[in-house]
């Protein structure tokens, strides 16, 4: 039987997303707990790479579950996507005795983490962090909630100036090429229309729309638009309505950054609360290269490389609801 594991890692990795403090206060603390010495890799795999790697203590990681962010920071690295970097990291890992990773982050990390896993055979626990949603077997991801409940106030606040002008707004959202950001802030928001890169927007029948509502006076209406979506984002919809529609009042707004940080949201900071318990749990028995999710309210554990291959669907019912609520 192999030893019992001593020391772990923990990273953060990609785009930060709200929660992911909370997540590594779980891991350190539950590692602390079952008498592991438990290390922060900075930036992501860059700190792998680079030996930026300290020890952490209880007491560093507190006071930061209400912090947006992440306190190991984090970082895209492209030199651990190349074999001489992920030499280098093992080596680093090795000079700290570390015998097993959590990578916080979304399926870009898990895919590094899913090579390097079996080349040097180091268990790697994932955990979903990022407000995109974009991975399936889990339910949510740490960051969506606060993310997607930002891109609501927003939208709302838009709302009450696109009403006083009676003005046509085009808000896009991130997500990359997932459109649940869009989806859950336009129905939430009562947006008129949606436009996801999931499905198809045929833009005919979306200026269709919009000129039937302007012969029967609807003049307020709200297009959530997600950034990965097919036309090519808010300013180019924008673009194509001016030319068939010149006499429509309309404004752009692109939301941006402000959907990733902020204080996260009591969902967030429990969910990652139990995946950081739960990744440790795993690296303590032993279980190599799987993915913490939540699905129905309990964990789903699922290996790595499924996890990064896998989208979440959107079923057509969602879009029959926005089609159906926003008349
Ligand atoms: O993956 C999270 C995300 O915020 C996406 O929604 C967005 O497309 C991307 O990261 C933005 O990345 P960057 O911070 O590098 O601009």
């Amino acid at each position: 039987m192999k030893n019992k594991i001593k020391r772990i890692g923990v990273l953060t990795s990609g785009g930060d997303s709200p929660g992911m403090n909370a997540a590594i206060r779980a891991v350190v603390r539950t590692g602390i707990y079952h008498g592991l010495e438990v290390y922060g890799i900075m930036r992501g795999y860059s700190g792998m790479v680079d030996n930026e790697i300290q020890k952490l203590e209880s007491r560093s990681v507190a006071n930061i579950i209400q912090r947006g962010g992440t306190i190991l920071k984090t970082s895209r690295c492209k030199e651990f996507f190349e074999p001489g970097g992920r030499k280098k990291a093992f080596d680093n890992l090795q000079k700290h005795g570390i015998e097993g990773l959590v990578i916080i982050g979304g399926d870009g990390s898990f895919r590094g983490a899913q090579i390097f896993s079996s080349e040097y055979d180091i268990p790697c626990i994932g955990l979903p962090g990022t407000i995109d949603k974009d991975i399936a077997g889990t339910d949510f991801t740490i960051g969506f909630d606060t993310a997607v409940n930002t891109a609501v106030e927003a939208i709302d606040k838009i709302r009450d100036t696109a009403d006083a002008h009676d003005r046509l707004f085009i808000i896009e959202v991130m997500g990359r090429d997932a459109g649940y950001i869009a989806l859950h802030s336009g129905i939430s928001t009562g947006a008129e229309h949606i436009l996801i890169p999931e499905k198809k927007t045929s833009v005919i029948d979306l200026i269709a729309s919009l000129q039937e509502k302007e012969k029967r006076k609807k003049l307020v209406n709200m297009i959530v638009v997600a950034e990965g979506e097919d036309f090519g984002g808010a300013d180019e919809l924008a673009k194509h309505i001016r030319k068939e529609m010149p006499n429509q009042d309309l404004r752009v707004c692109i939301l941006g950054h402000i959907q990733r940080g902020g204080s996260p949201s009591c969902f967030d900071r429990v969910i990652a609360s139990r995946m950081g318990y739960h990744a440790v749990e795993c690296l303590i028995e032993n279980t190599h290269n799987v993915f913490i999710g939540i699905v129905n309210n309990k964990m789903n554990y699922m290996p790595l490389n499924e996890a990064v291959k896998k989208k979440q669907r959107i079923s057509e019912e969602w879009m029959k609801i926005v089609k159906i609520l926003a008349t």
